[in-house]
């Protein structure tokens, strides 16, 4: 089954209510964090993500693109989303991070940006609910799919299913009608949609497209 995780990025921040109604049919909703340091954008941070919780008619997966994650990265499961994703080139402690999140109740999920391999990662998979692979360098939503990360999907989803492990692997970053085979081809089981799901007229019937076309591609 994949997952299709809509984000909010690019919704309209005054009536997050309504915008978050909008994607009611999809399986989470993708929560950017950004701080201004980790990457050049800022978003918000736990008061308005608790809000967001609260109201949300689906769970939350949080994509926390912030620096000290050790640090500031706890607080998001403790306050209720669902999942946890924190960044490979944030964290000094990776396996006592995820441990950490496990342990406050939510799903601990690692991001690499489009340079950061996986390899280093390859042992500790077993830590891990997911591994989010992004496919534009993090900031921004309406990039364009980066093909150069094709090949590290691939890799990653070796190597979780030589390990015998259960453990979803996310794509984000220009995730669109036209990319999505790509993506599921190349072992992803969750898909981060932005713009594709925002900028549609109709953001259901945009979910359902998206889930259609990544069954269709699944093997
Ligand atoms: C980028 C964010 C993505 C972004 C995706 O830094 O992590 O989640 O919102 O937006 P699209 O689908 O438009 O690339
Ligand atoms: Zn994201």
């Amino acid at each position: 089954m994949i997952e299709i995780n809509p984000s909010i990025l690019n919704s309209d921040f005054s009536d997050l209510r309504g915008e978050l109604a909008k994607i009611s049919t999809a399986d989470m909703a993708h929560i950017d964090v950004m701080d201004n340091h980790f990457v050049p954008n800022l978003t918000f941070g736990p008061p308005v993500v608790e809000r967001i919780r609260a109201i949300s008619p689906i769970p939350l997966d949080a994509h926390l693109m912030i620096t000290d994650a050790d640090r500031n990265a706890p607080v998001y499961a403790e306050l209720g989303c669902a999942s946890v994703t924190f960044h490979a080139e944030a964290v000094a402690a990776p396996v006592r991070l995820a441990r950490e999140i496990r342990r406050l109740g939510a799903k601990a999920s690692l991001a690499l940006k489009p340079a950061t391999p996986i390899e280093p990662f390859v042992d500790l998979l077993g830590e891990f609910d997911q591994i989010l692979v992004m496919t534009v360098e993090p900031g921004f939503g309406g990039q364009k799919f980066l093909d150069v990360c094709l090949p590290k999907i691939r890799r990653t989803r070796q190597a979780i299913s030589a390990a015998g492990l259960e453990i979803k692997l996310q794509v984000d970053g220009g995730v669109s009608r036209d990319t999505v085979a790509r993506c599921v081809e190349a072992g992803a089981d969750s898909l981060v949609a932005g713009s594709a799901v925002y900028g549609a007229e109709d953001a259901a019937e945009a979910i359902a497209e998206l889930r259609a076309l990544a069954t269709a591609h699944t093997h």
